[in-house]
């Protein structure tokens, strides 16, 4: 008896199982059908991280140049980019030497958090770009944004910056805005006289690649095997040889040399400017800001008076 009476409750069992399953699906596709015709599409998290253009400027330097960098912070900081853009610029170097550079990098690390160290001894044309590279994507695999998404790619693009360069940002969002996210290799082509981004190799002054660029030296071993000479033209090296960076765009003449002193590599200042590099000391500085008018945001205030 007790036998025969437990099939058929088996078999309700199972029915009973089966409608709900055909009511959750038919509950989850008319909330579906809700949700994708309440919301409009900007309000999705997804589409608007999509959205954004996020930029890593790198500036290469030395742990001892804590003025340039604070002049830097401050040509950097007092640029407002536009919407939709994130451009974050670090400061790159290798290991610290010296006891006091614990204690004051330590400080600008607390206080402006835009500093890597990397692991490697200081030097020239000896793979302190391609360290940086192949460092990148380990650093960057779980930063987390302040509402606490990873995004990926972290930067869609990464910008490898002299220390005596003058980016515009939002110049450079505007210029990268429109480009291919992927295979990117972009710059002021060298040697100078050439517009043909396959001529040669983009120069150290600042230029720019893609994320997946980034991953392919963190993996490959041909940055690995050639790493001695100048840093800018041992990375155009690597994309002929790789066969990368398909996607070239030739930033001349919105980056260029200071005009001063003249050379083929240089360019008077004009409106139509990106980066311009060679701002070996603080007369060139200044012509170039006043004539960007970078101060001119500057708010009136009784607090002061500059003419
Ligand atoms: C949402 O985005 C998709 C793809 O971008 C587009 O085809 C669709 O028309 C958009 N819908 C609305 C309501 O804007
Ligand atoms: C730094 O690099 C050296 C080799 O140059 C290696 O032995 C060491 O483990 C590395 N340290 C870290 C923290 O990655
Ligand atoms: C850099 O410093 C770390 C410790 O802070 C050390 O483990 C590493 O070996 C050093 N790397 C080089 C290349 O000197
Ligand atoms: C990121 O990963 C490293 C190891 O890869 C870990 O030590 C660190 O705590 C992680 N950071 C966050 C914010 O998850
Ligand atoms: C700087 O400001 C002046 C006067 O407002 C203007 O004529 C000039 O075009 C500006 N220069 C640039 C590069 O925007
Ligand atoms: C750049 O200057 C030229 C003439 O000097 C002017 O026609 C043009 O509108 C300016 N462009 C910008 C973006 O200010």
């Amino acid at each position: 008896m007790a036998v025969k009476s437990s099939k058929p409750n088996r078999e309700r069992f199972m029915l009973s199982c089966f409608t709900f399953i055909v009511f959750l699906c038919v509950f989850a596709s008319i909330n579906e059908v809700r949700f994708n015709g309440a919301l409009p599409n900007e309000s999705l998290p997804t589409n608007s991280e999509d959205d954004d253009l996020r930029i890593l400027i790198s500036v290469l330097t030395l742990p001892d140049q804590y003025q340039r960098r604070h002049f830097l912070r401050l040509v950097y900081g007092t640029q407002t980019t536009i919407e939709g853009a994130k451009v974050d610029v670090k400061f790159v170097f290798c290991n610290l030497t010296k006891e006091d550079q614990k204690v004051l990098v330590a400080l600008e690390i607390m206080r402006y958090n835009d500093i890597i160290v990397l692991n490697c001894t200081e030097n020239m044309n000896k793979g302190k770009t391609s360290t940086f590279f192949t460092s990148l994507p380990e650093i960057f695999n779980n930063e987390t944004t302040t509402s606490g998404i990873v995004p990926y790619p972290p930067y869609h693009y990464v910008m490898k910056a002299d220390d005596d360069t003058y980016v515009r940002l939002n110049s450079l969002v505007r210029s990268l805005r429109p480009l291919p996210r992927e295979d990117l290799y972009y710059g002021f082509v060298i040697p100078c006289g050439s517009m043909d981004p396959f001529k040669h190799y983009m120069s150290g002054m600042g230029f720019v690649v893609s994320w997946d660029i980034v991953e392919w030296i963190h993996g490959s071993d041909i940055p690995r095997k050639h790493v001695e000479g100048p840093e800018d033209k041992v990375f155009g090296d690597w994309m002929r040889w790789a066969r990368r960076g398909n996607n070239r765009f030739n930033a001349k003449w919105s980056m260029y040399n200071y005009p001063d002193p003249p050379s083929v590599c240089s360019h008077d200042l004009w409106n139509d400017t990106i980066a311009v590099h060679l701002l070996k000391n603080q007369e060139k500085w200044i012509r170039t800001l006043t004539y960007f008018n970078h101060t001119h945001a500057l708010k009136p205030s009784k607090l002061y008076h500059i003419p």
